[in-house]
């Protein structure tokens, strides 16, 4: 499949098979996705924990728990903790080295030098300020964003889901106290389709995206659009006409309670 259609079909699957569990070796594809991916300075703050619902312990299990539609955690085979180590910006300095041996940084003779007194010396004057939620959470995001990619490559589905139990989760999976949870991905074979009722709803483009400034709304050349749609990165917008077919259908193979919302 195409890389535009493939970004046209992912999309949040909250509805996965509870019986039918996940490979490891798919779930190791996602992290070596969301490993090789660009981090600021290659400081690298991304971690994971994969919880496999099959072997982990009941105290695990609890711990995860989501008071909003919890239904995801309690029947998703595997949920991956993602989570920053803040301490990872201690090896700044040495992340900075590599780069530079590895030729992805600096030109020329002097270039050991300028590293070692000034691009360092600057990075830590600041290390403090770097550890604060910013750059390395957009670093990690872009790495989730890639182990998505990843899974729905190999037939499989996800849903990110944040938590108010993050501390919970950190001591329960002992966590280092440099580790800041920052979601909770399910993860397993769907038991919907893959439109899961079509594209979801998104604000406008001329909203969202700007030209030169804030206020010029970025010209949207119905050309490329038409392009796109012809690709398949833009599907059928939501609801399809069978969605409630669907979801009446999959609450009861599911065995889900209430409107699933909580
Ligand atoms: C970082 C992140 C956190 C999310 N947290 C939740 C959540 O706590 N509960 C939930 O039901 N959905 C959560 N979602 C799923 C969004 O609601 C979903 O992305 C949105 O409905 C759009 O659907 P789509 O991803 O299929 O385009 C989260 C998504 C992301 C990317």
């Amino acid at each position: 499949m195409e890389l535009r259609e493939a970004i046209g079909r992912r999309r949040s699957i909250r509805f996965l098979l509870p019986h039918r569990p996940v490979e490891p070796e798919k779930n190791q594809r996602m992290l070596e996705a969301a490993r090789i991916e660009s981090h600021w300075g290659n400081v690298q703050s991304l971690r994971a924990v994969v919880v496999f619902r099959d072997s982990a312990s009941p105290e695990t299990l609890d711990a995860l728990q989501a008071p909003i539609a919890g239904f995801q955690i309690r029947l998703a085979p595997v949920v991956i903790v993602w989570y920053i180590d803040g301490a990872a910006v201690d090896g700044q300095a040495d992340r900075l080295r590599e780069l530079l041996a590895a030729g992805a940084l600096g030109f020329g003779e002097g270039k050991q030098d300028a590293l070692e007194k000034q691009l360092i010396p600057i990075f830590q004057s600041i290390r403090d300020k770097l550890k604060e939620p910013g750059l390395g959470e957009v670093d990690c995001g872009q790495g989730i964003a890639q182990a998505t990619l990843m899974a729905f490559e190999q037939g499989l589905g996800t849903c990110c889901l944040g938590s108010p139990n993050l501390d919970k989760i950190r001591i329960s999976l002992k966590l280092p106290d440099t580790g800041r949870v920052l979601l909770l991905q399910t993860v397993g074979y769907p038991a919907e389709t893959w439109e899961a009722g079509g594209q979801r709803p998104r604000r406008p483009f001329e909203e969202l995206f700007h030209m030169n400034a804030y206020g010029e709304a970025f010209p949207r050349d119905p050309a490329v659009v038409a392009e796109l749609e012809r690709d398949k990165m833009f599907t059928t917008p939501a609801p399809l006409p069978w969605r409630e077919a669907e979801l009446a259908y999959l609450q009861k193979a599911l065995g889900i309670k209430g409107h699933g919302l909580l």
